[in-house]
């Protein structure tokens, strides 16, 4: 089932002379529980792809549609609440509030949501990513790779279709890194769930089912693997 599709897209900062073309008809599909990753050099529109992905900025030009919604059809308010049930979005920098501890972090966008927290679900989430321990530890007490678990953990924690990751594991050693994929992978394949991750590592790249390459803000070539 096709959980994800992009058509046309096109993404024009500028104008005139300063315009940048960050993407330049871009259509692409991506079927549900999907591994995809997104390469290319710095500056090639992978952030740029992924935040319309997400419905976090408009498109000059296309239509994006995720689980049967098009995205440019919603109001401002829709897609705020879309995005809270249906996509988890991982960033490089965690972005963890100090203020909470772990289990905080993870069940704010469901509590934000007014729905209901799964405390077995979210139990088992934090075991899976090894987190157990540091339940009511405070993100300055973590590590660099606790906290980018404790990240995945709260875009997995409304079970939602898709998860788009920018550059998750930039800031990890490569053991890290591969770990903390490994993990994102075993959590998303228990619940079916899609990860479209932007990458600079040819390993964590490997990792995926398909790697999508952008180049000057178009698709390059696709390789599958698996
Ligand atoms: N808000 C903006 N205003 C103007 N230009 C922008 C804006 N955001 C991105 N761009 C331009 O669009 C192009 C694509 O940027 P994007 O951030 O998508 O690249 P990227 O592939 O994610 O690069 P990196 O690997 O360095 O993160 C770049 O030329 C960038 O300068
Ligand atoms: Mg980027």
């Amino acid at each position: 089932m096709e959980i994800l599709s992009v058509s046309h897209l096109k993404k024009y900062y500028g104008s005139n002379e300063t315009l940048v073309k960050a993407l330049d008809d871009v259509s692409l599909t991506v079927s549900q529980g999907e591994f995809v990753a997104i390469v290319g050099s710095s500056g090639s529109g992978k952030s740029t792809l992924l935040h319309m992905l997400g419905g976090l900025d408009h498109p000059t030009e296309g239509k994006v549609t995720v689980a049967g919604r098009q995205l440019q059809e919603m109001s401002e308010r829709e897609l705020t609440i879309f995005r809270r049930r249906k996509i988890g979005f991982i960033f490089q920098d965690y972005n963890l509030l100090p203020l909470l501890n772990v289990y905080e972090n993870v069940v704010l966008p469901v509590q934000l949501d007014g729905g209901k927290v799964d405390q077995k679900f979210i139990e088992g989430l934090l075991e899976t990513l090894g987190l157990t321990s540091k339940l009511y530890a405070m993100p300055n007490c973590l590590s660099g790779g606790q906290q980018q678990r404790v990240a995945i953990a709260r875009a997995l924690a409304a079970r939602p279709a898709i998860i788009l990751a920018d550059e998750p594991t930039g800031n990890l050693d490569s053991k890290t890194s591969q770990d903390v994929v490994g993990l994102l992978k075993v959590t998303s394949r228990m619940y079916n769930q899609t990860i479209v991750m932007i990458t600079h590592n040819q390993e964590i790249a490997q990792m995926a089912g398909r790697i999508i390459r952008l180049e000057d803000g178009k698709i390059h070539g696709r390789n599958a693997h698996d």
